[in-house]
């Protein structure tokens, strides 16, 4: 479904950490080092208390904290590394605890959860590993209703932003207009998308 872009094969620690000591500490470094760009993303998406909300990729969970701060309903994260599903629910004990959380193991490309469940679905450092970016928005775009909000978030905006890291890991890393351009393939009808003024940082905003 995105025909220009090489599939980015899933074998970096990065693309899905392990549960070795390595992945772990890499699990723990994302957390912190991230949260910069969760917040930047979340201060577009603009959540209500009242928005349902799923985490892509969710990786050890700083965002679905960030996240269950800021709405009132049930949260949800995926993720298909077994050892980020583990660290994402050790990171929201209490939420998880209650209910209000869900995290499991599962791929973008496969969401387990029913059509429409959710109002908004955010993705952060993750698409540059998904083997297939449309078909991944495609899934996504089936468990939002109509109005339903897709908030990607990318530290790289350009392969060239990546540099070497991009070669070494494998990513895919589609420029804001590409991954416009498939958003809209797949049935977004409102997408937007900026540059943070003074990084590399892209966030997109895709309604449903
Ligand atoms: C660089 S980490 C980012 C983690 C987290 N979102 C953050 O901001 O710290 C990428 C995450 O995406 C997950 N991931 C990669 N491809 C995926 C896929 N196809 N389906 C679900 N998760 C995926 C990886 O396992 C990893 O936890």
């Amino acid at each position: 479904m995105s025909p220009a872009l090489p599939k980015a094969p899933a074998h970096s620690q990065f693309s899905r950490p392990s549960s070795s000591l390595i992945g772990r500490l890499l699990l723990t470094a994302m957390n912190q080092g991230h949260q910069p760009l969760h917040a930047w993303g979340l201060k577009r998406l603009v959540l209500r208390p009242s928005d349902r909300v799923l985490d892509v990729g969710c990786g050890g969970g700083a965002a679905i904290k960030r996240i269950l701060r800021e709405t009132r309903r049930e949260v949800a994260g995926v993720d298909h590394s077994p050892a980020a599903v583990d660290t994402a629910l050790r990171a929201n004990r209490a939420a998880a605890a209650s209910g209000r959380l869900r995290v499991v193991e599962a791929s973008v490309e496969d969401l387990p959860f029913r059509d429409g469940f959710f109002d908004a679905v955010t993705a952060f450092e993750t698409t540059y590993f998904w083997p297939d970016i449309a078909a991944g928005m495609a899934e996504i775009r089936r468990v939002l209703p109509p109005g339903g909000r897709l908030l990607i978030a990318n530290e790289y905006a350009t392969r060239s932003d990546a540099g070497h890291w991009a070669d070494r890991l494998e990513m895919t890393i589609p420029d804001g207009d590409h991954l416009a351009g498939m958003a809209r393939q797949v049935g977004f009808s409102q997408v937007d998308w900026d540059h943070h003024p003074r990084r590399s940082w892209l966030r997109l905003v895709a309604i449903a």
